[in-house]
């Protein structure tokens, strides 16, 4: 990636994205094939299965919403993207790419293209807003002071938290908080954003404000992501499409309108459930 890039992040449209970020020819077209592919993978813990043979993929620009009850291997799933966990059984491929057994280096590389947001946003709490957003570039490296605060003028514009550029993390709401960490995951210029949870222990409004984050930079950056979540509502407005994990399978995989018309019990049941939530709740 070049710095030319990095200053391109907040401006830049979906076709330039997408061509010409995963190029592996520098040719600018950009290689046919879904950007995150599982096949049959396995992981138990202890003896106990948790994921089995599951499959799924993710194409470029998309966004994958996985469900399912707890326990059922969601953020298990998503540390295997990181490769923080490496499955028993079979494969993960980013890009075209095979992770399951690369080497520490390699998965250095992946995870320059695929950041996570945790659900506490990880923020140093002695770094102002503006300072944690910035940090990831001046760990880049290579652009000058005027560059990094523009740039993170617009990320922080982006997640609208403008007006609290110069706070300390520990004075903002965890809606505020939460949406600072998708400004700072998007300062080191993925390809990919895992979201974990986003919308737990935040009202429904502010849920609604970070799901349209999340849709503006799907449209304005075409990044792909994957978004773990309990809320239904958040899923139906974003989800391209689904994983409904169900006992360590992949119990639905699809496109989000045949996952809400399907008649199968599980999902019916995981469906209901939600619908008896209080909006407020985390399920
Ligand atoms: N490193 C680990 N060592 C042992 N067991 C683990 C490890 N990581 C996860 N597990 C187990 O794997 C199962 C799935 O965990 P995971 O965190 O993926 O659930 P989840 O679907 O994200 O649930 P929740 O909705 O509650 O966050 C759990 O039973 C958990 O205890
Ligand atoms: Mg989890």
């Amino acid at each position: 990636m070049s710095d030319h890039d990095l200053t391109a992040v907040p401006g830049q449209t979906d076709a330039k994205r997408a061509g010409t970020t995963s190029a592996p020819d520098g040719t600018g077209s950009a290689p046919p094939g879904p950007m995150i592919v599982f096949d049959r993978v396995s992981i138990s813990f202890n003896g106990r299965p948790v994921l089995e043979d599951v499959s799924f993929s993710v194409a470029r620009g998309q966004t994958l919403c996985i469900l399912g009850r707890s326990g059922v291997g969601k953020s298990v799933s998503l540390r295997i993207l990181m490769g923080f966990l490496q499955p028993d059984s079979g494969s993960v491929s980013v890009d075209g790419q095979e992770i399951v057994g690369l080497s520490e280096e390699g998965m250095r590389a992946i995870r320059r293209r695929i950041t996570m947001v945790f659900q506490n946003g990880a923020l140093f709490d002695s770094l102002s807003v503006r300072e944690n957003v910035a940090f990831p570039l001046r760990e880049h490296g290579g652009l000058d002071e005027d560059q990094v605060q523009q740039i993170v003028g617009r990320l922080i514009t982006m997640v609208g938290a403008e007006d609290v550029m110069d706070a300390l993390p520990a004075s903002l709401s965890t809606g505020r908080r939460r949406a600072v960490a998708i400004a700072r995951a998007l300062a080191a210029q993925p390809e990919v954003v895992l979201y974990d949870e986003p919308t737990t222990m935040v009202d429904p409004l502010v849920a609604r404000r970070l799901g349209n984050i999340v849709q503006r930079l799907k449209r304005q950056l075409g990044l792909t992501s994957i978004v773990v979540t309990h809320d239904m509502r958040f899923a139906e407005r974003l989800a391209d499409t689904v994983l409904f994990l169900h006992e360590g399978r992949a119990g639905f995989f699809g496109a989000l309108a045949d996952f809400l018309a399907s008649s199968d019990g599980n999902i019916q049941r995981f469906l209901e459930l939600d619908a008896y939530r209080l909006p407020s709740s985390q399920g």
